[in-house]
């Protein structure tokens, strides 16, 4: 300010420090208000949304009359006290003492009233401005940090996996196919083999990267490009796998709770189904599984893939995340390791998220043998040569070892309460929709 000391500047989410202070916001018009001699202005940073009141007389007429032509969305730079106002959203409102304006924006698309979904996706790079979006994709941010904090508070070791790779890992049916200078490659279904290779090397390690399936049906759980971590850990079985994944569930929970309580306000989630997330989780073989569907009605036969539907059902039936584990081997890929017990049953498992939301993760135990291995590659009539590296792990001290996936997005839905899983990541690949 001309003469005077020059004003701090500073984040919304700071705003509380700065009480009777003159301070200035850098952000864009949410939402704005007039009544001839006031203009009330909501004003978004990316850290918050603020009230901000223009009296005229307050500001200079010029400014005064520049509110006036801001529209939705224009960028401005405001200067204002700050008053505590347990009325305003937020408990904080701006008086405000200067504004400029940087740019006045075009008629913004996205207003106030409903839109269509399509439209919205269409315009999905302006869409993520908005509160709703805004507060799903800060939750995401926060299960992503929880996970990370978990991981490496228990001497995880984050190793990277490629993004493409010369084979499949989770079928062939689902693969992006790529050119690699003449020849094929794929992108990346999971990072799991190569967590193989790696946890050999580094004992317990996770990866974070994005995965790609060519998933040909338009369901609300599946998206082409999706997010997962997955931890692998050398000398684990299935039941060492199953604790870090119930304890890994927990502490993100946990974490949404503390940190998003404001976010979760926004999505109107109900937070007392995500309180009674806590150890333990119901532990349900396959067949135990498959007697829960029966039990209600469902048409099931033993051997078949659960798929959403089953999914469903068999979460609504806890109130809790719940471990389904013993699979059929068919229904499973070539690398998991057949229960001792029982040949039919393969060493693996899923977590399924309460509410009907359904699997978050997967995982199991590896084959660790490597002519048991060859023979499961041979009879999936998976190229054999592209896996020579992956056999030669089950060569060179071989030891049993566990690991899994859990998908960001299935996790972020459940969390948030969302209808459907195209809002939990930023710029969603769907079957039909790659763009923006
Ligand atoms: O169960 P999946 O296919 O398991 C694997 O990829 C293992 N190789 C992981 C491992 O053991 N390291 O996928 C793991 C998780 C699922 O439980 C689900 O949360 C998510 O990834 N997922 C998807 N999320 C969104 N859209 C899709 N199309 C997904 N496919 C899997
Ligand atoms: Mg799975």
């Amino acid at each position: 300010m001309p003469g005077g000391l020059p004003v701090k500047s500073t984040y919304l989410n700071k705003i509380s420090e700065y009480k009777g202070q003159e301070v200035q916001i850098k952000g864009w018009i949410y939402n704005k208000r007039s009544s001839g001699k006031i203009h009330f202005l909501l004003i978004r940073d990316g850290t918050g949304i603020i009230q901000s009141v223009a009296v005229k007389g307050e500001i200079p007429d010029n400014e005064f009359e520049m509110c006036d032509k801001a529209t939705q969305e224009s960028s401005i730079i405001a200067s204002g006290i700050v008053r505590e106002d347990n009325r305003a959203p937020g408990g904080y409102e701006l008086s405000l003492k200067h504004i400029e304006i940087v740019q006045i924006s075009q008629p913004y698309p996205i207003t106030p009233k409903e839109h269509g979904i399509a439209f919205l996706m269409d315009n999905r790079h302006l869409w993520i401005r908005s509160k709703r979006q805004y507060a799903v994709l800060k939750i995401r941010a926060e299960v992503i940090n929880a996970l990370r904090d978990f991981f490496n508070s228990k001497g995880f070791i984050l190793i990277d996996a490629p993004v493409l790779t010369p084979s499949s890992c989770e079928g062939t049916t689902t693969l992006f196919e790529t050119d690699y200078f003449g020849k094929k490659a794929y992108l990346t279904q999971s990072g799991q083999l190569y967590n193989e290779a790696t946890c050999m090397a580094f004992g317990k390690v996770y990866c974070f990267g994005p995965s790609f399936r060519a998933e040909k049906s338009k369901t609300r759980r599946h998206i082409t490009e999706f997010w997962q971590i997955e931890p692998e850990i050398a000398y684990a079985d299935l039941n060492d796998i199953i604790d870090y994944a119930e304890n890994s569930v927990v502490y993100t929970v946990e974490r949404v709770l503390e940190n998003c309580r404001n976010e979760l306000d926004i999505l109107e989630r109900e937070t007392k189904p995500l309180e009674n997330v806590k150890s333990p989780f119901p532990r349900k073989t396959y067949s135990e599984a498959v007697e829960i569907l029966k039990s209600q009605g469902e048409k099931f036969e033993w051997g078949q893939d659960f798929g959403a539907p089953q999914e469903t059902v068999i979460s609504r039936t806890f109130d809790k995340p719940v471990h389904v584990t013993h699979f059929p081997t068919q229904v499973k890929p070539f690398y998991m390791k057949k229960a001792p017990e029982d040949e039919k049953l393969a060493l693996g498992v899923d977590v399924l998220a309460p509410e009907g939301y359904g699997e978050i993760i997967g995982g199991g135990q590896r084959e660790d043998n490597p002519e048991i291995l060859e023979k499961r590659l041979n009879d999936e009539k998976l190229p054999r040569q592209a896996f020579q590296w992956y056999i030669d792990l089950r060569k060179y001290g071989s030891v049993p070892h566990s690991g899994f996936g859990l998908g960001i997005e299935r996790t972020v839905t459940w969390l948030c309460g969302l209808h459907h899983i195209r809002e939990s990541i930023p710029f969603p690949r769907l079957l039909d929709r790659i763009y923006p």
